[in-house]
């Protein structure tokens, strides 16, 4: 089998082209560089710079390569700027996801993972988020991961392609410091900028109904979520595949902002208090994954803690900070 890896110079791309070349996988990254760093890539792994609006090198690569299963996770994820800008999330997510998906299609590729997230069931007020809990996003963002799922599965149908959606909740940390994310859009780098610029770590509202008040939220390493990918290929590949599936990828273990924010303290040092600050509007109180199916189906569970998630993420942090010194 050879692999396509879409988005594969990502900050989670690039870790799921180490566990699966690290496994003994055959990959092919292809990246348009939007967010992307080519020295993510170990040097043996062929990099396409290209997009996956644009099907004429889709269908070059699936060729020249032989590709026969694809993990897309190439995507935009930002929600702030999903609400911003709704037609170009849906142009890029949903557009580039049903361009790859001809492409497939028309090179008779059978298996397909796609990069879903926790985005799509919105605010379920349950206390474990099971995959039958009902979707219902609430910003662009995560009606492009929903409506590209229903897509997944659709041309799958069509086409006899097996396909898997991975819903991923919250990620953090670093397999090595230079796979680190760079961008600072999810809480724990937010964390670290604070302490960097000698600024009290933020929390929106601590009056949530969770034990201390604050948001609650299921914390994955990008390592654990790496060999999810992995497992998710290999099922796949294993015999003839058919079907769809869909998984959570969670610790299925609820962390508070607070208890967060102390481990951050406990790794770096730097335990000031945080300021509280109002809510922001659209925190749910929790979201927390049922790992069940994922352990059942994928023979896949998560082995890293917190400590270790926010550990190597500071690792990445010091070293970028480094880098941007020089
Ligand atoms: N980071 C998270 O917490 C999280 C949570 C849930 C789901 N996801 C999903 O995981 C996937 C990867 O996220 P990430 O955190 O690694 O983000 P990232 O921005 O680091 O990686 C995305 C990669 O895709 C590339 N890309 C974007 N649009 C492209 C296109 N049209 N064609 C080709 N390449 C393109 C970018 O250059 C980048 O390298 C995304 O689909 C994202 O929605 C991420």
């Amino acid at each position: 089998m050879t692999w396509l890896i879409t988005g594969g110079a990502g900050y989670i791309g690039a870790h799921v082209v180490r566990a699966m070349t690290g496994a003994g996988e055959k990959v092919v990254a292809l990246d348009d560089l939007s967010a992307g760093v080519p020295g993510r890539l170990p040097a043996d792994v062929p990099l396409v710079r290209g997009s996956s609006l644009d099907g004429g090198t889709l269908k070059r690569v699936l060729a020249e390569h032989e590709v026969t299963g694809v993990l897309h996770l190439a995507a935009r994820k930002q929600v702030a700027e999903s609400v911003a800008q709704p037609t170009r999330y849906y142009r890029e997510n949903v557009g580039g996801l049903a361009t790859l998906l001809d492409a497939v299609a028309e090179a008779g590729i059978r298996r397909f993972v796609f990069s879903s997230s926790a985005a799509v069931y919105g605010d379920p007020r349950v206390d474990l988020i099971t995959e039958e809990t009902p979707c219902a996003p609430v910003n662009p963002y995560g009606e492009t991961k929903l409506a590209g799922e229903w897509l997944v599965r659709a041309a799958g149908r069509a086409h006899g392609i097996a396909t898997t959606c991975l819903r991923y909740f919250n990620v953090a940390g670093a397999a090595a410091p230079e796979l680190a994310d760079t961008g600072v859009f999810n809480i724990v780098p937010m964390v670290f900028d604070r302490l960097t610029r000698d600024e009290a770590p933020r929390i929106f509202g601590d009056d949530y109904p969770t034990p201390d008040g604050t948001c609650v939220r299921d914390y994955i390493h990008v390592a654990d979520l790496a060999e999810a990918h992995l497992a998710a290929a290999r099922r796949l590949s294993d015999g003839d595949p058919a079907g769809d599936l869909t998984v959570n990828i969670g610790r299925g273990e609820g962390v508070s902002v607070r208890e967060l924010i102390t481990a951050i303290g406990e790794v770096t040092g730097d335990t000031r208090a945080p300021l509280v600050e109002p809510r922001r509007p659209g925190d749910a109180p929790r979201a927390v994954a049922s790992a069940a199916r994922a352990s059942e189906l994928l023979g896949w569970t998560a082995r890293r803690s917190v400590h270790e998630m926010v550990g190597s993420a500071w690792r990445g942090w010091q070293l970028h900070q480094a880098a941007d010194r020089r």
